[in-house]
């Protein structure tokens, strides 16, 4: 006879999470001082997406400044927030918003211990202005004794066989055996942890995470903070939590975490993702998976052949590199 294999229960009975609808502001009002280590977000960036009434930088700032002592108050002595942005837009100038958000965090007595750089191969194309291939995200502590395990994101060296070449350790081998420090540039490249890089794909269409929301963190992105900069059992919050992504990348890591989202139908969608994700069905674009770069052959790498009519037809003498000359 044939024994059915039970069902795997992925989500660890001791972790809690949450969901909770509602204005961040309100809701942060009833949390006690120094729940969380880590608090993991992608706030509004005031661009006007289906989510927000887009306004003043001022005004926009002045509402995030009292969403944000709310946070410094709940975070625990030892926590961090990761606080990630790109920029405002107003009538074609770009404000990086990071800029705008160090002196708030700063103002709260954070301090900040790396501005990271999370590249993406993919995006908008812009005419008026190179096209935008980063964000950022500002990591803060809230104090000098922050937890940091490096150990748990290291990635494999480019030369594991480099050795000392004098000193008392001349011959012996000069990297870490656990791997290099992963860096502050998360980029996307081929080969992520060949690399050294981090190398962590924006959600688009073809994503196997993407859902409805119009940006969605890769889950990938929150493990690695997650494995960075708490504890098994620490509390993780997002308080602008969308579809879930960061509540799912800290209970996939027996994290507890809480996620605030004022929007109904993405707090549905973010429920249903951990009940999905609980009964082993949720998709998710594995930790440490290289980017796929299409083959010289492939139909995508080739040059239209509209293309090299244009040479043709231009023929004026400079090469653009079509016809292999450079
Ligand atoms: C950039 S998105 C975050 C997406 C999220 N990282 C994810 O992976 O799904 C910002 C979210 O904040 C929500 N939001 C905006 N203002 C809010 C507020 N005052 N309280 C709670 N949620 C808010 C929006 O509805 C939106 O889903």
């Amino acid at each position: 006879m044939k024994v059915k294999e039970l069902l795997f229960d992925y989500i660890n009975p001791d972790i809690d999470y949450q969901i909770k609808k509602g204005d961040s502001l309100t809701v942060l009002g009833k949390i006690e001082d120094g729940k969380f280590d880590l608090i993991l977000t992608s706030p509004p960036y005031n661009i006007g997406k289906s989510y927000e009434t887009k306004t003043s930088i001022e005004k926009y700032l002045e509402t995030q400044e009292e969403i944000i002592a709310e946070l410094v108050r709940t975070l625990s002595d030892r926590g961090s927030i990761c606080w990630q942005v790109g920029n405002y837009v107003d009538k074609g100038e770009i404000f990086p918003l990071d800029i705008y958000y160090y002196q708030i965090f700063k103002k709260y007595g954070l301090k900040l211990r790396n501005r990271i750089i999370w590249h993406f191969g993919h995006g908008l194309h812009a005419s008026n202005r190179f096209s935008g291939r980063y964000e950022t995200l500002l990591w803060f502590s809230k104090t000098d004794d922050y937890i940091f395990n490096l150990d748990s994101v290291r990635v494999p060296s480019k030369y594991p066989g480099k050795l000392h070449f004098k000193g008392p350790k001349k011959g012996l081998p000069s990297g870490n055996p656990l791997g290099k420090n992963p860096s502050d540039i998360w980029e996307i490249i081929q080969q992520d942890w060949d690399n050294g890089m981090w190398n962590i794909p924006n959600v688009k269409s073809n994503h196997p995470e993407k859902t409805d929301h119009p940006c969605q963190f890769p889950v990938e992105l929150v493990e690695r903070c997650v494995l960075a900069l708490t504890e098994e059992n620490s509390w993780v919050l997002d308080p602008f939590s969308g579809v879930g992504s960061t509540v799912l990348g800290a209970i996939k890591n027996n994290r507890n975490a809480m996620g605030i989202e004022k929007d109904e139908e993405y707090c549905k969608i973010a429920k249903q993702r951990i009940k999905d994700f609980n009964e082993g069905k949720l998709k998710f674009r594995p930790i440490n998976k290289p980017i796929h770069k299409p083959a010289a052959n492939d139909k995508i790498a080739k040059i239209p052949k509209e293309w090299l009519e244009l040479e043709h037809i231009n023929g004026n003498g400079k090469s653009n590199g079509l016809n292999g000359k450079h």
